[in-house]
């Protein structure tokens, strides 16, 4: 069976940051409340000129580039995305983009936990031998569905989008991985469409409505994460044979500083392991972990053979956990 390696990684760059003092421009909050209780300095907006493709595939460029993996090669392209520029899907758009002409492309939604499962869904593709070379794409805009007068939810989120590329390899460098879903707490994050009845002809009325901005309970959320994420990871680790005491790198997904702090300390990893960029790009959603580890890998933190922890969680609900050694 082919094993998968992670050879290549990239993220789009927004330069104009929305800083914590102007959005309390907006809402009635302050840097001192958004830095306590969330980590969060900045966050990144996407300008009407950028779209969700536009990220994905500056994204999806630089992992090629790094990788030195021509397009051509690409065998599938699979952006994991909550709020694509076409309810259809925009995968297809960035194929197109890109110039990938061989690849076959498509969308998969699963919020913040949305990289995870598509890195997972993704290896299962070069395990069983169909594809060889995939690139997986995590983008969110959530800037177009954030309720910019409900403070509660708006100083959380950012845009952007962050990709790896998967290649087959003789040794898997996926070394084990768990997910997970609970429908039944869905209610606690939602970016729900609100259906508003319309007659269509005698007898029959068609739904005509639109998507509402983000709802969330936050200490719900925030409780499901600091339980759940741990034992994601540990289900992970045992599956690959290995314990906390060998996990390199924690990337997760930056939702809140406070749950980074809190998923590291009942693993036993030490901060100065635990990837973080929250207070500069804020909560990217299916973004956040390809754009952390980008980063830690183009400042040469992440090197080759390192094992890095990875679980990605939110609306759904989902979690799941990842444990890869890069290169
Ligand atoms: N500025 C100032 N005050 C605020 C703000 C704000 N932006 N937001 C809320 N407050 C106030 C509240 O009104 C409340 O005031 P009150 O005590 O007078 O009623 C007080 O601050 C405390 O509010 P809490 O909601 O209890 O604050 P908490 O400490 O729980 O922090 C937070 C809220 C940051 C949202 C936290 O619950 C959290 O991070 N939860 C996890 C959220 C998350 O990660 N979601 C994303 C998941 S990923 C995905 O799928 C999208």
């Amino acid at each position: 069976m082919p094993g998968v390696s992670l050879v290549g990684s990239g993220s789009a760059c927004l330069s104009v940051p929305l800083t914590n003092d102007g959005l309390s421009q907006r809402v009635d909050t302050s840097d001192e409340w958004i830095a306590t209780r969330t980590g969060i300095r900045q966050r990144h907006i996407a300008a009407p000129t950028d779209s969700l493709t536009s990220l994905a595939t500056e994204a999806a460029r630089n992992a090629l580039e790094m990788a030195q993996v021509g397009v051509d090669e690409v065998d599938l392209i699979l952006l994991a995305t909550s709020t694509p520029d076409d309810l259809f899907g925009s995968a297809c758009r960035v194929q197109a983009a890109l110039g990938a002409t061989r690849a076959v492309a498509f969308d998969l939604t699963a919020a913040c936990s949305g990289f995870v499962f598509a890195l997972v869904t993704a290896a299962q593709y070069i395990r069983t031998g169909v594809f060889k070379t995939v690139v997986v794409i995590g983008g969110d805009v959530l800037s177009r569905w954030t309720d910019w007068s409900d403070r509660t939810t708006c100083v959380l989120f950012g845009d952007g989008a962050g990709a790896v590329v998967l290649r087959a390899a003789e040794r898997d460098r996926l070394l084990g991985f768990e997910l997970c879903s609970d429908g039944s707490l869905n209610h606690s994050l939602n970016l729900a469409y609100q259906p508003e009845s319309a007659p269509l002809v005698d007898g029959i009325t068609v739904q005509k409505g639109s998507f509402a901005p983000i709802t969330m309970n936050g200490r719900e959320v925030y409780k499901f994460a600091v339980n759940r994420v741990p034992e994601v990871i540990e289900k992970a680790l045992f599956r690959a044979n290995l314990t906390t005491a060998d996990i390199d790198w924690l990337v997760l997904h930056q939702a809140n500083q406070r749950i980074l702090d809190a998923v590291a300390a009942r693993l036993g990893v030490p901060s100065e392991r635990v990837v973080s960029n929250m207070a500069r790009h804020g909560n990217t959603s299916a973004a956040s972990i390809p754009i952390a580890l980008d980063e830690a890998v183009r400042a040469g933190k992440v090197q080759p053979g390192d094992v890095i922890a990875t679980a990605g969680f939110g609306a759904g609900l989902t979690w799941g956990a990842a444990i890869i050694e890069w290169g």
